[in-house]
Order: structure tokens, then C-alpha cells, then sequence
């Protein structure tokens, strides 16, 4: 019995080397994977990108956002943008993704290339070279990214929560989380910088405000949050936000770290990276140079985007971002 059961085991082990282990066959992510087979790819993903952005400004805010959401859950494998089935409730629905926007621009920029190259690029990598040119939009820096992506197949709201953190969870947990995907302290405290743009519905912030004002929080900001948010209850149709950051809110710069020590952050992560002796040396670092922000969000975007993708013959080229291909269509 103890010989046949080592026999399946190796047998199963076999199995999982040749249905995981496609590192020897498929090359993974590299540059300019489309260069051979869709050459036009990344300039036809920036120029929609620029002409969207030119329309609506805060398309770009959304593409940050999406890298984080959709490479921070499992891969970069555009589940994010799955909409929900009868069977399941998708990423998007859930309260982590609450004030996400703009996912039928992306639409757009997919339907764009598939008019040049019908199903060869993915939706996970339109997600992500979208991510990188909405950052140069704002004002970031160009980031090189491979690509090689493929799209899963699959949304599934109830693992969401494992992976991204909550607005007010503790820093180790937020060091850990990325840590996880390889992205150390500095990487972190980069990453969060993109809160330097977009908004923050009253619904994440009234906690802060009611019954009474956290006291950790600059009371020159305060009233203005009170205007904003002036009910203790949101009501879940009105849209009541505050902007990130008032300074500057619509350029991804380093105003983020000036803003957070000076007590000026809206979530408390925000406020706990600018006091928790770990995070600290580096948000002072970082509201002192652009450059040394911008090196390390470079890094850490490029580590968020490799995230353990699907490549080779994993996943599939979706057609529509929205949903899985049908099976059986022919590809
Ligand atoms: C501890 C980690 C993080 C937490 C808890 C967090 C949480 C949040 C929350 C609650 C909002 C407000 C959503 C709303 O009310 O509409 C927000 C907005 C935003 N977040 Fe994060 N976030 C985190 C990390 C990141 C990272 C790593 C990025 C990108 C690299 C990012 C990009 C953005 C952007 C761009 C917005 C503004 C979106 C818009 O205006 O449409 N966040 N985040
Ligand atoms: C964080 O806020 C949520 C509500 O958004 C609340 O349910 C949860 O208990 C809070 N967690 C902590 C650790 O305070």
C-alpha cells in the first residue's frame, strides 16, 4: 500500500510538472511580447489611453487602480474586470472594490486592438499597459513592463478580501500582504503614493468624522471633510467624496507624503504609513524627492504587474474584458 501510495504521488507530481510547469516550453512574460505577432499593439493601447484621457480625466485614476486591484488578487489575470455570472459574484462587486469606475472605457481600448489584431492581446495585458500609460498621463514616470498575459477565466468576490487590505487594516498587515508578492517596505510606502490622485467616498471616511472627529486628524483639514462628507450616514446614491489630495489632485506627484505628515491623510493607512516606525523613514524620503518616489514606484509597479501571471498556454485571450470566452468557440 505504501509503495502504491508513493507510486500515485509520483505519478500526480508528473501530472502537475506538465500542466504548471510550461516554464520550459512558453517563454512567460517578456518586452514587446506582441512585437511579432501584433506590433502595433502598445502604441494603439497609448494612444487610446491619451484620447480617453483627454475626455475624461479620471479614466487614468482608474487604471492605477486596476493594477493594484486585479494583480494584487491571485495574478494579473483581468478577473477584475469579469462581470458577475449567475453562479458567482465578481471582484468588482465587492466592498474592496467600492468606488472603482470607468471599466467600460477599457472596453473601448481592447476593442481598439482586437480592430487590428483580433484575439491576440489580452485584456490582462490592456490592463496593465493601460496602468502604465495612465500614469505617465498623470504627470508619473514611464515604466517598462513586459507582457505575455494571459486572462483567466474566473472572478470570485469571496477572495478579495484575503488579498487586498481594508482601509483601516494594521501596517504590518499591509507589509505583509505585499511582501507576498515581493515588494518590500519602500516598494509599499512608493505604492500608496498613487493615493496622490482620485478621490475617497465619504462612506470609507465618516468613521473618521462621526460621532466624533478622530483627534489624530489636522483640524485644518477637518472642515473641509465636514462639508463634504456632512452626513454621518451617506446616503449610498449621492456621491459624496473628498479628493485624496486637494493640493494637488490631479497629478501623481510626491504632495501624498507632505499631506500624510501633515495629518492631512484620508484613510488611516494612510495616516499609519507617515507614523509607524517602519513606513516612516521612507514617506519622509519620499516628500523630500520626487525621484527617489518615482524609483521606487517604478520598481514596485513592475513587481505588482509580474505577479504570478498566466502565460504560455494557461488561460485564454478573452474577447470581450467582461467575460470568458464562450467554450468551444473557435479561437
Ligand atoms: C493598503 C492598500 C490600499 C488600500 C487600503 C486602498 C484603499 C482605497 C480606498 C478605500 C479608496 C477610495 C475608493 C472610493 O471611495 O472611491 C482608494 C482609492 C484609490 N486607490 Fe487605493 N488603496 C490601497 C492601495 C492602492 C494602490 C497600491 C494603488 C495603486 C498602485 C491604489 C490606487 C488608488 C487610486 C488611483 C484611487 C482613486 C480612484 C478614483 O478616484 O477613482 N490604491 N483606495
Ligand atoms: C474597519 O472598518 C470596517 C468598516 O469599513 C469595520 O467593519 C471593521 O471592523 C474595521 N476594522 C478595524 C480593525 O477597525
Amino acid at each position: 500500500m505504501g509503495t502504491s501510495f508513493s507510486w500515485a504521488l509520483f505519478v500526480l507530481s508528473l501530472f502537475a510538472l506538465s500542466t504548471f510547469g510550461n516554464a520550459d516550453t512558453s517563454p512567460g512574460l517578456m518586452m514587446d511580447f506582441y512585437k511579432e505577432s501584433c506590433p502595433q499593439a502598445e502604441d494603439i493601447i497609448r494612444e487610446q489611453v491619451k484620447l480617453l484621457y483627454k475626455r475624461h480625466k479620471n479614466t487614468a485614476f482608474s487604471w492605477l487602480r486596476n493594477i493594484f486591484h486585479d494583480c494584487a488578487v491571485q495574478s494579473c489575470d483581468a478577473s477584475l474586470l469579469l462581470d458577475s455570472t449567475r453562479k458567482t459574484l465578481s471582484e468588482k462587486e465587492t466592498d474592496r472594490s467600492f468606488g472603482m469606475r470607468n471599466f467600460r472605457y477599457i472596453e473601448d481600448i481592447k476593442d481598439a486592438v482586437e480592430r487590428e489584431c483580433p484575439g491576440v492581446v489580452s485584456c490582462s495585458d490592456v490592463l496593465v499597459l493601460s496602468a502604465r500609460d495612465g500614469i505617465v498621463a498623470l504627470g508619473g514616470p514611464y515604466i517598462p513592463l513586459k507582457t505575455g498575459r494571459r486572462d483567466g477565466r474566473r472572478s470570485r468576490a469571496e477572495v478579495v478580501e484575503h488579498y487586498l487590505p481594508d482601509h483601516n487594516e494594521s501596517i504590518s498587515s499591509v507589509l505583509d500582504k505585499f511582501a507576498a508578492m515581493g515588494i518590500d517596505t519602500p516598494g509599499v510606502v512608493a505604492l500608496l503614493g498613487a493615493h496622490s490622485v482620485g478621490r475617497t467616498h465619504c462612506v470609507k471616511l465618516v468613521h473618521r468624522l462621526y460621532p466624533e472627529v478622530d483627534p489624530a486628524l489636522n483640524p485644518d483639514h477637518v472642515p473641509h471633510m465636514l462639508k463634504k462628507c456632512y452626513d454621518p450616514i451617506p446616503d449610498p446614491k449621492a456621491v459624496q467624496y473628498v479628493r485624496n489630495d486637494r493640493g494637488t489632485p490631479m497629478k501623481l506627484d510626491n504632495n501624498y507624503y507632505r499631506n500624510i505628515m501633515d495629518n492631512k491623510g484620508l484613510l488611516q493607512v494612510d495616516h499609519q504609513l507617515a507614523h509607524d516606525p517602519r513606513t516612516r523613514p521612507y514617506v519622509k524620503k519620499m516628500a523630500k524627492s520626487q525621484d527617489y518616489f518615482f524609483e521606487h514606484f517604478g520598481k514596485a509597479i513592475a513587481l505588482l504587474s509580474e505577479n504570478n501571471p498566466l502565460t504560455g498556454d494557461q488561460g485564454e485571450i478573452r474577447r470581450h474584458c467582461n467575460v470568458a470566452n464562450k467554450r468551444n468557440a473557435d479561437e
